[in-house]
């Protein structure tokens, strides 16, 4: 047993829990994910998987991504960024409601299905159902040689290394890292990008990973806003555009390790029945970064502030007009509006991640939750 506890002390790697660990692999992860893909030099992005099947890419009538938890958040990250950079319309669904409810799929359709695990029953079926209607199927997986990875046509791994703690972490980074690529490779190719703007975003693109390990260093400003937000029981994530599902998984991440109650929503639905919830008890998380709806944010956090909530922004760096307003900022650094998400995420995981273990829960494996699910 104890040979067993030392055995995990070193996979651990001087961390007190794999999510942490996890957490702080990102910028490597993504690295990696880039690895032999994003030729900065030559400002070219290879990926053979998209080369080969290009024509059913930009032919395709609509793209259709199927995922469940996290990887249906990185699947709408990806309905925005294909939308945006490749102007290809994206459908982002459930896989679990996808399979059952006699969905239109025809031969003109690219069907994306997204998993960390590849095993996912649910995805792993839906899959197999778009294949049947004969739809070309392309699949984002980390693990390799899974089940989803070998039922797929073609697909890109995520190299983000094994994934061990239950709330997804890196997984959910490399996903919107291979998305980023594809839809930048997309964009190139259909000429929906100008080369301008490719190769701004490739620019942008590489100094993510050095961005993250800087933001990993407000770990402990993290933890103090942890430390005063930990008994909430009810807390509210909003975000717009590009940051809408980080939100969601802003709020996913606290509820699962947490076991606090949270619920991501489009910052400007706040209206259309949250705000109902808004008292001086509220922690309401909100990302505002300086270009994505800058403006329709701040009016958002004025109208949590007329009613006691209390606010933490996530903000670009240097921020002035939201400081005034909030009662905790977290800056993250510049970068476009559709890589922040590459950002804002990181700020929400250490956040989770410190209410979980200042609450004493049981952070790589919470109550009820399996890292796998392969049973409906
Ligand atoms: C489980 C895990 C989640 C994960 C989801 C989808 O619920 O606890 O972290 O996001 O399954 O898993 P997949 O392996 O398909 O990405």
């Amino acid at each position: 047993h104890e040979l067993q506890m030392s055995l995990e002390q070193i996979e651990k790697g001087g961390y007190e829990h794999f999510m942490l660990k996890e957490i702080h692999e990102q910028p490597k992860a993504i690295t990696d994910t880039f690895r032999g893909r994003m030729l900065a030099e030559e400002n070219i992005i290879k990926m053979s998987s998209i080369e080969d099947n290009l024509d059913k890419f930009l032919n395709a009538d609509r793209v259709i991504i199927v995922a469940c938890g996290t990887s249906w958040h990185a699947g709408l990250v990806a309905e925005y960024l294909i939308e945006d950079m490749a102007r290809i319309p994206v459908e982002v669904e459930y896989a679990s409601e996808f399979r059952y409810r006699n969905p239109i799929i025809t031969e003109k359709d690219v069907v994306i299905a997204i998993s960390q695990s590849g095993e996912t029953a649910d995805t792993l079926a839906a899959v197999k159902l778009a294949k049947s209607k004969g739809a070309f199927v392309y699949g984002v997986c980390n693990v390799v040689g899974s089940s989803i990875a070998r039922e797929t046509h073609s697909g890109a791994y995520t190299h983000a290394g094994p994934e061990i703690g239950v709330a997804s972490t890196k997984a959910f980074t490399t996903q919107i890292t291979v998305f980023t690529l594809l839809a930048l490779k997309l964009g190139k190719a259909n000429k929906s990008l100008s080369d301008v703007a490719f190769e701004n975003y490739i620019k942008k693109m590489q100094l993510i990973p050095k961005q993250i390990e800087k933001l990993l260093e407000i770990d402990e400003h993290v933890k103090s806003i942890a430390a005063v937000y930990k008994d909430a029981t009810n807390c509210l994530y909003l975000g717009r555009g590009f940051n809408f599902p980080v939100a969601l998984e802003g709020a996913l991440k606290l509820k699962e390790i947490s076991y606090i109650h949270a619920e991501g929503y489009p910052a400007a639905e706040m209206k259309h029945g949250p705000i109902a919830l808004i008292d001086e008890n509220m922690p309401i998380f909100v990302i505002a970064t300086n270009k994505g709806h800058y403006e329709k944010v701040v009016s958002n956090i004025q109208e949590i502030k007329s009613r006691a909530g209390k606010i933490i922004a996530v903000v670009t760096e240097g921020d002035i007009q939201v400081k005034e307003i909030a009662d905790h900022v977290i800056e993250i650094p510049d970068t476009e509006e559709a890589l922040t998400p590459l950002l804002t995420t990181i700020p929400f995981q250490l956040l989770s991640y410190h209410i979980a273990v200042l609450l004493d829960r049981n952070v790589d494996q919470p109550r009820n939750l399996a890292k796998s699910v392969t049973v409906e």
